[in-house]
């Protein structure tokens, strides 16, 4: 057995990192942390603490979810756009008096607060998919003293992980037999990592969902996260399987969760440069993978629309799915707050 205790200045970088047991155990903290939230009951658990928050892309969810987190449970979230500082870069990538080695910057925060959180992906790393992960990791390996939180980079999403799985359990009512389907769907956009859909599938195999993961030929997630995926799986005795039929995916559903990811093809390292008017070509043949009522008929009646949010209206999902009674994307959206309270509050007792 394991207590809070165990937790403390861990990294979560990735929900691999962490043992189902450990998992359900942040999943059982949030709901506690959550009902003294609605029911106003105090949960201070970090006063005077601080968080360092290095944003490289934009947000919503996230930035207001870890800083109004931290106000709840007494410290302090503080925002830190990386143009407004030196910009943080690894090793050989600096220029004089514009930037600072990550090795500085995470030693200086290190002193400072109680814990770092990182969101980098995509445009900031010249969409050389990987980079941002290891930029991650290089705030991790030197602030020794306070753990590194991943607020998304472009492998992992650990944050949002936790929050799709903490409303499959509430809506579900548990995860054995229940069929997860993570399916690609069409965006006008190419600029959208694969850490969402990478940490869905981690996540819903590690607690025991039957994980369908459904995209078009040439939408294929990472190699190292399918493998990572299936063992998780077979491990928890759920199960997990591939197909490129959307239609396919849904049928019988308990969860649906279409969106849209990149190839992993036309970025570095397996392209030589970021080849996104491919990436358009292959998602323009694709326009028919919607999200839409039709599609919804496919699952259980009572199955459940999710999606990380933003969306493209219209284009990954109809209206009437998104504002339709199957849908639960607002509770997704709101339980980000509470899952993070809680791996932040384990996590930076430091
Ligand atoms: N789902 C998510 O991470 O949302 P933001 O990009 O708004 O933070």
């Amino acid at each position: 057995m394991f207590s809070t205790k165990d937790f403390r200045g861990r990294d979560f970088i990735t929900l691999l990192d962490y043992t189902r047991e450990e998992i359900e155990f942040i999943l059982d903290f949030s709901a506690e942390l959550k009902e003294k939230f609605k029911s106003g009951r105090p949960h201070k658990y970090l006063e005077d603490k601080t968080l360092f928050m290095i944003f490289y892309n934009s947000s919503l969810r996230t930035r207001n979810s870890f800083e109004a987190g931290m106000t709840q449970m007494g410290g302090h979230a503080h925002f830190l756009d990386p143009n407004k500082i030196y910009m943080p870069v690894l090793e050989g990538e600096e220029v004089a008096y514009s930037t600072e080695r990550i090795s500085d910057v995470a030693r200086v925060l290190d002193r400072m607060g109680h814990g770092m959180a990182i969101r980098i992906y995509g445009d900031p790393v010249g969409w050389v998919n990987g980079k941002a992960n290891r930029i991650v990791r290089e705030f991790a390996h030197w602030a020794e003293r306070v753990p590194i939180i991943n607020m998304e980079c472009d492998i992992y999403h650990p944050c949002q992980g936790m929050a799709d799985i903490l409303t499959v359990k509430e809506h579900c009512g548990g995860f054995k037999g229940k069929k997860f389907v993570m399916s690609w769907a069409y965006s006008p956009s190419v600029h959208k990592p694969l850490s969402v859909p990478h940490s869905a599938v981690i996540a819903a195999a590690t607690v025991g969902c039957d994980v369908v993961l459904a995209h078009p030929k040439g939408l294929e997630l990472d190699d190292d996260v399918i493998a990572a995926t299936r063992k998780r799986a077979e491990e928890s005795g759920g199960s997990f399987e591939i197909t490129n039929s959307m239609e396919e995916a849904f049928k019988d559903a308990d969860v649906v969760y279409p969106k849209a990811w990149t190839s992993k093809h036309f970025i570095p390292p397996i392209a030589d440069a970021p080849m996104m008017e491919k990436t358009q070509e292959l998602f323009d043949a694709n326009k028919d993978w919607i999200c839409d009522a039709a599609k919804m008929k496919l699952a259980k009646p009572d199955a459940k629309y999710m999606h990380c949010l933003p969306c493209d209206r219209g284009f990954e999902v109809t209206d009437e799915v998104i504002d339709g009674p199957n849908s639960v994307v607002f509770d997704e959206a709101e339980n980000r707050l509470h899952v993070q309270k809680a791996i932040m509050a384990l996590t930076m007792d430091v």
